[in-house]
């Protein structure tokens, strides 16, 4: 089966530039380096790494609204790293996002029935009388029935993330990219909403790729996990793999960050900085690597039992 989506050695640059005149200069920034992920059909699988490690940024190019680098992008095994806009368009109903701060992306004078109307009118899907009722629908899939004609600062911020979700699926995407869409909640709300969202994944057979903080989360609901370190894809496997047998230090850093239950427990604790991380890369004898890769200089992504990757130095 081909998979929902795909990330090929994808790479994304960015140029700073900072001073004037004699002074400026321009600095490169490598948010992702050689990316490579896999989306299976109808799974759902986190991307998980600290803060600025490059996860936004992969889901941006992944949508194609941010563009690459280098690297390629697939959806359903179709390559659109090169479309122009005209032929992204189909795409772009196959794959949506919901982000963490839907508010910025809800237009404050439209009602809640036209923002979720949106994606099917810039589609020219239906008349505006069908666009209307299958925004009133799937308004009240999200448990949002009645709320039609109110606005979004009617609305806490479950609800909107609520409306955000509607206005995503609406187009009936086969992917479904999720950026921290619940990191703005109380944990009550989140429950919710992570809930509805995992309801909807399972109906509509989505493929979802999670970007979260919250392991505990990751660890109940998604199939796979690759963590993100410095722009780099350094683990990737199935969900027990990654919590039972870590290889790379620095998912086992990020798994150890997990607040701990007893305060004894959370005292030992010390958090390893990157220049340690980087000295405890494990080398892997080639012979014991599936494939048999061959030495290596850097830390290459290699798996290291079958479905699991890591970037480790081969011997
Ligand atoms: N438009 C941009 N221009 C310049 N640098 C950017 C831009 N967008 C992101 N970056 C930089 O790229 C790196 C990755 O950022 P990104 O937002 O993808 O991280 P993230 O993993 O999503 O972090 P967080 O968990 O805080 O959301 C950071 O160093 C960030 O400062
Ligand atoms: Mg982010």
């Amino acid at each position: 089966m081909q998979p929902a989506l795909e990330l090929r050695t994808l790479c994304k640059t960015f140029t700073l530039r900072s001073g004037f005149g004699p002074f400026a200069r321009t600095e490169r920034l490598h948010a992702l380096v050689d990316v490579d992920l896999m989306l299976p059909p109808r799974s759902i699988v986190a991307l998980v790494g600290e803060s600025g490690s490059g996860k936004t940024t992969a889901g941006l190019v992944a949508l194609r609204l941010l563009e690459p680098s280098a690297g390629r992008i697939l959806i359903e095994g179709e390559d659109i790293t090169d479309l122009p806009p005209a032929r992204l368009r189909p795409f772009r109903r196959r794959m949506q996002v919901v982000f963490q701060d839907s508010y910025s992306a809800l237009d404050p004078m439209f009602t809640l029935a036209r923002s979720v109307a949106e994606p099917l009118r810039i589609h020219g899907i239906g008349t505006p009388r069908e666009q209307r009722e299958r925004a009133l629908d799937w308004l009240a899939r999200v448990g949002l029935a009645g709320y039609g004609n109110r606005y979004p600062h009617e609305l806490s911020g479950g609800q909107r993330q609520r409306v955000a979700i509607a206005r995503a699926l609406i187009l009936e995407p086969r992917i479904l990219i999720a950026d921290e869409p619940t990191s703005a909640l109380d944990v009550s709300v989140k429950a919710q909403i992570i809930n509805l969202l995992m309801d909807l994944q399972a109906e509509m057979g989505l493929a979802v790729l999670f970007i979260s903080h919250d392991l505990s989360v990751v660890r109940s609901l998604c199939d796979r996990v690759a963590v993100m370190w410095g722009g780099r894809i350094v683990e990737q496997a199935p969900t027990e793999a990654i919590f039972t047998r870590a290889l790379h230090p620095y998912t086992r850093t990020l798994l150890e960050a997990i607040p701990a239950a007893h305060p004894s427990e959370r005292r030992a604790r010390r958090f390893r900085d990157r220049a340690e991380i980087e000295a405890e890369i494990p080398r892997l004898p080639s012979a014991d690597l599936p494939g048999r890769p061959p030495p290596s200089a850097e830390p290459v992504l290699v798996e290291v039992e079958p479905g699991h990757l890591a970037r480790v130095l081969v011997t």
